[in-house]
């Protein structure tokens, strides 16, 4: 049908004859002569109709928007280039023109930016926009250098099932019923985090797989309900041999998809180091500023809000110096205040230093009353606040406290222009083995219940689970995180008993895990693995802040597909047949 893309037409081509198919960008139409500028996936051609050209004047002049074409004719060098384009120093002359399709006027034209809504309804339409083109295409390079990459170290690609059996990875699953097994489900795989396992007990040695992962879970920016994982496991490893080989993995297609360095060994942080000066478990290293603990200063104060959780050794009181933040209005630092409450803070008080020198009266603050001088000079030279700053306190327990104020830190750098420019990676180690949730009086595991403890003494991490340290370790890059995982247990012993601290007990793990506690038994080896969120590392490449622009057809933040309208209603019928039934919300 066509010689050549539009976006690829340029001078070697003139006075060639080419063919070449795409829509109508732009048309123009005067009393002698035409101008179109046809787009394809490569870009765009300026294609020109003379009125001697009759037929194919007719043809063009009864063209809109959006209409689909096949030209034929010769190339020649444009009167007035358009340095713009690749294809901008010459044009196709027109001979014959072909309308493959005619378009009705589109619900919004290309250049416009409607809202999400309209948008997803039209994938389709959106991603014929050269700005989304170009982040699919940076996509399908990002996942062809992994494959090649990894091809050629001998890893295998072993696909794994989608109907499946829970994988618990900390979301809700998404269940199908089953037709021949009444009252029977499966799940859909929140990762292969299983099976990969098995993989290794099979001797598969060296296992990966750009696997679709689904989780029902409250959904952000940087999370959807289905999304890509390339997902990998090696046997006979420790963590040092998977961080390594992953982490030359990453440099390789940053620097061949993006021509990005990412320098030398990704420095390690521990998880409470990254917690207590970043207040964030995926720190973003761009922004300087960090967390100062303020506890010993105001212990002794009459302000409970600071002195109560000083006082309690699981509370937390810290500081944020915001250099420059003086500037902030009043209206401003309130703004600081509802962002801080949706992480949980109960309120944000806060210190503006209008004139160091002057002492106290250069302070401007509602709390400051409530500190003695002890309290107030010590806070401000822990804080080395100077004048011109603005200091912000979080107060209470302390994963709240890190939230919070972790959260502000972003905030207020990116308000201020406080991040730099600059790709900053990191290793997030030594994690807490477990979390203990206060509501459900049990601990939950903070990676995923196969991750193994540094203790490997079953009877020391009984007697010491709440402070066991994990063998999981995140990758993390300007505040995401790209990739988690971990040396996983390989002794039937150690996962029962950490499946037993976790509140499974042996009748539940044998029911939901039976075949991981029977597979480890027949000699499983030494194994550990990782996953990397390709959404994730899409969209930093592409310099997006949403996964949503770098995955075709993603779901909207309340998980539905606007364009075919799912999920949706089934007839009752198809329900029968499944042996399900629709109990009705109550209103609401
Ligand atoms: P984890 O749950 O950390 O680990 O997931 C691995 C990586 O997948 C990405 N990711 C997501 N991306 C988009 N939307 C989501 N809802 C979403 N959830 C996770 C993140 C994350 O780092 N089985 C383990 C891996 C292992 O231990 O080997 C797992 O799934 O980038
Ligand atoms: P209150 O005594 O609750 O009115 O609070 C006095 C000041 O402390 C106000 O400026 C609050 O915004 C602030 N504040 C209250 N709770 C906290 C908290 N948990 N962390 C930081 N500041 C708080």
């Amino acid at each position: 049908m066509r010689s050549h893309y539009c976006g690829l037409i340029d001078e070697a081509l003139i006075d060639q004859s080419v063919s070449v198919c795409g829509w109508v960008d732009t048309v123009r139409l005067q009393s002698h002569v035409a101008f179109v500028d046809l787009r394809d996936h490569e870009g765009i051609v300026q294609i020109v109709v003379e009125r001697e050209s009759e037929e194919a004047f007719r043809q063009v002049s009864g063209v809109g928007y959006e209409y689909c074409l096949r030209i034929e004719g010769k190339v020649r060098r444009r009167v007035s280039a358009n340095d713009k384009l690749r294809s901008g120093q010459v044009e196709v002359l027109a001979g014959r023109i072909e309308i493959l399709n005619k378009a009705e006027g589109l619900p919004f034209a290309l250049h416009e930016n409607p809202n999400e809504e309209t948008r997803l309804t039209y994938r389709y339409l959106e991603l014929r926009r050269a700005d989304m083109q170009r982040k699919m295409r940076l996509r399908t390079r990002l996942v062809s250098g992994l494959r090649h990459y990894l091809d050629a170290r001998g890893f295998q690609d072993i696909e794994t099932p989608i109907l499946t059996k829970a994988t618990p990875e900390g979301a809700r699953d998404y269940l199908v019923p089953s037709r021949v097994h009444p009252g029977e489900f499966f799940a859909l795989p929140q990762s292969p985090q299983l099976f990969k396992q098995l993989l290794m007990v099979a001797g598969f040695d060296r296992y990966y797989q750009i696997a679709r992962c689904f989780r029902d879970e409250d959904l952000r920016a940087d999370r959807q309900p289905e999304f890509t994982q390339l997902d990998m496991e090696f046997a006979f490893v420790g963590e040092r041999d998977v961080q390594d080989a992953v982490e030359a993995m990453i440099r390789h297609v940053f620097k061949e998809v993006s021509g990005v360095d990412l320098g030398g060994p990704f420095p390690r942080m521990s998880y409470a180091e990254a917690m207590a000066r970043y207040g964030s478990d995926k720190p973003d290293l761009r922004i300087a500023l960090e967390l100062v603990d303020v506890a010993e200063h105001v212990r002794h104060v009459e302000f409970k809000v600071f002195s109560a959780p000083a006082n309690d050794p699981s509370g937390r009181v810290a500081a944020l110096r915001v250099p420059g933040g003086a500037t902030f209005t009043r209206k401003q630092i309130d703004e600081l205040g509802v962002h801080a409450a949706k992480y949980g803070a109960k309120g944000l008080a806060w210190l503006r230093v209008d004139d160091l020198a002057k002492g106290r009266e250069g302070i401007n603050s509602p709390v400051a009353k409530f500190l003695d001088d002890a309290a107030l000079d010590g806070v401000l030279a822990a804080t080395a606040a100077q004048s011109g700053d603005l200091v912000l306190f979080g107060a209470g327990d302390y994963k709240t406290v890190c939230d919070v104020l972790g959260a502000l830190r972003i905030k207020v750098a990116r308000d201020l222009g406080l991040v730099e420019n600059a790709w900053k990676p990191l290793w997030v180690v030594d994690f807490p083995m477990f979390e203990y949730d206060a509501e459900a009086k049990r601990f939950v595991a903070l990676h995923h219940p196969f991750t193994a403890p540094k203790i490997d003494d079953v009877a020391d991490l009984q007697a010491n689970a709440a402070n066991a340290v994990s063998r999981g370790y995140d990758m993390v890059l300007n505040g995401n995180e790209i990739g988690g995982g971990s040396i996983r247990i390989h002794r039937t012993d150690m996962q029962s008993a950490v499946f037993e601290l976790l509140g499974i007990g042996a009748e539940e793990a044998q029911g939901k895990f039976g075949f991981l506690l029977e597979a480890l038994r027949y000699g499983a080896p030494p194994h550990g693995g990782i996953a990397f969120g390709i959404d994730r590392i899409a969209a930093l490449m592409a310099g997006t802040d949403s996964i949503r622009d770098i995955i075709a057809f993603p779901k909207t933040a309340s998980a539905q597909d606007l364009m075919t309208a799912a999920p949706s209603r089934v007839p009752d019928a198809q329900l029968a047949e499944l042996h399900v039934r629709v109990v009705e919300p109550k209103d609401v």
